[in-house]
């Protein structure tokens, strides 16, 4: 059955209908197609790319450069799912400039449908500045991977008393800027309740419990195909790690014993 491309205001009426939000990270096309089939709301052009499928320590290595090439491949891999690309450190925060500008690449150049910046009420007058061209945004507060130095790590945010009421404040300012979703990454689940309970636009979680409207997962986290340290708020539906691994033992022993390929590969 042929199924309508979800926009923007589709995801506003799943909040308004209290369904649920799926939200999951592609960054190639093989992984956006197979997010699209299985029906995925969202799909995020995760600045996570850096470490989870190049290598790199953390995100901020990331360019624009590297998330539009990959917006491109996810945006030809997608018929269904909204397609959100993530704003890579240093492409907002030097100038309002830099941001209009860059939002716009991922959205011309990437062929993504709204983008994603990271930050509270440091950053609502860059995300009002590209909402009044129409770009949509997605707010993203907490455990924000770009300021992983400031944090010392990859940290459980608003544990405090002032941290929790700043993070509070930091929501309500990026709903008055305009963004269309949040995502409320690796906060206590009841501050992640409190917050969604005082907006009027949809809480995206990560690692920030149940009482939110939707979850993000990473690709390869939910499917099994990353590092050995999974965080506690992984689930793998799938371990496709070990079944790629064997079947290359196997692809390996059959090529040393000549088993492979056998006459039906092979072109008469
Ligand atoms: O870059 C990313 O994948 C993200 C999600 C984890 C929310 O920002």
């Amino acid at each position: 059955m042929e199924r309508k491309k979800v926009t923007i205001p589709n995801i506003l009426k799943l909040y308004e209908a209290g369904e649920r939000i799926t939200m999951l990270t592609a960054y190639d096309y093989p992984s956006a197609a197979i997010a699209d089939q299985a029906g995925i709301d969202i799909i995020l052009v995760g600045d996570s790319l850096g470490m989870v499928i190049n290598g790199y320590k953390n995100t901020l290595p990331v360019t624009v450069e590297e998330i539009i090439y990959h917006t491109k491949a996810v945006a030809r891999g997608t018929s269904y799912s909204l397609i959100v690309a993530d704003m890579p450190f240093l492409s907002y925060q030097a100038g309002m400039h830099d941001a209009l500008y860059n939002a716009g690449r991922l959205i011309k150049e990437g062929g993504a449908e709204a983008v994603k910046i990271e930050g509270g009420r440091n950053i609502t007058d860059t995300i009002k500045s590209i909402v009044r061209v129409d770009i949509p945004v997605m707010g993203h507060i907490g455990l924000t991977p770009q300021s992983i130095h400031r944090m010392g790590g990859y940290k459980v945010q608003g544990k405090d008393e002032k941290s929790h009421n700043a993070l509070i404040e930091d929501a309500r300012a990026l709903e008055d800027a305009g963004t269309f979703a949040i995502v409320l990454e690796g906060l206590p689940e009841q501050l992640a309740k409190e917050i969604t309970s005082k907006l009027h636009v949809p809480t995206i979680g990560i690692g920030a419990g149940r009482e939110v409207n939707g979850q993000v997962l990473v690709f390869h986290d939910l499917l099994g195909l990353g590092g050995n340290i999974q965080p506690t708020f992984v689930k793998q539906y799938a371990h496709l790690k070990e079944t790629a691994v064997s079947a290359i033992e196997q692809y390996i022993k059959e090529v040393k014993a000549g088993v492979f390929p056998g006459p039906e590969h092979t072109y008469k």
